[in-house]
């Protein structure tokens, strides 16, 4: 929650609850390019990410422990058995207005995934393959 405000500076003329998924996806861009000049989105890395296993926790390796292998499809939590909605912004448009959410959901599940918070660069491209994915 901690990039919450910078992201909502970034946003600047815009509500803080009221995005697109390409505002929240070019907050990001700027966050990463901060960091690394001339960084560029990408959904294939994204992709990659998505489905890259680690080694953190067994019961979920990768995100698609909860989300399935496709973002199109609707998921299953892997402890409580809810379910999960489609990630992909195709099958569910409200995906990636809420940055608040956004910020919610990669810091809880990038911890309980990857064992740390995810960088701005990975969220860019993880927002860049969901809006884009069909
Ligand atoms: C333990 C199950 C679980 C795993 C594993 C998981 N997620 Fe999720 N994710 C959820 C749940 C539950 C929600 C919130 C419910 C909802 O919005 O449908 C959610 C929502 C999200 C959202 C909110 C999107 C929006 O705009 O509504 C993002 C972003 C997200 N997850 C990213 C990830 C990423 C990145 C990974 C892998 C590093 C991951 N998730 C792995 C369960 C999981």
């Amino acid at each position: 929650m901690k990039a919450l405000p910078a992201l909502c500076l970034l946003l600047s003329s815009i509500a803080c609850h009221a995005e697109t998924p390409q505002q929240i996806r070019q907050a990001y861009t700027m966050e990463a390019s901060a960091q690394q000049a001339g960084f560029t989105p990408s959904a294939k890395r994204g992709e990659a990410f998505f489905h890259q296993r680690f080694a953190v926790s067994d019961k979920m390796p990768a995100c698609t422990s909860c989300h399935t292998d496709s973002p199109l499809n609707a998921g299953q939590h892997a402890v409580t058995g809810k379910s999960v909605r489609a990630l992909a912004v195709a099958a569910n448009p409200e995906r990636f207005t809420d940055t608040a959410k956004v910020e919610k959901w990669f810091g809880r599940n990038c911890k309980e995934v990857i064992g740390r918070a995810c960088t701005p660069g990975e969220k860019a491209d993880f927002v860049a393959y969901m809006s884009e994915v069909r």
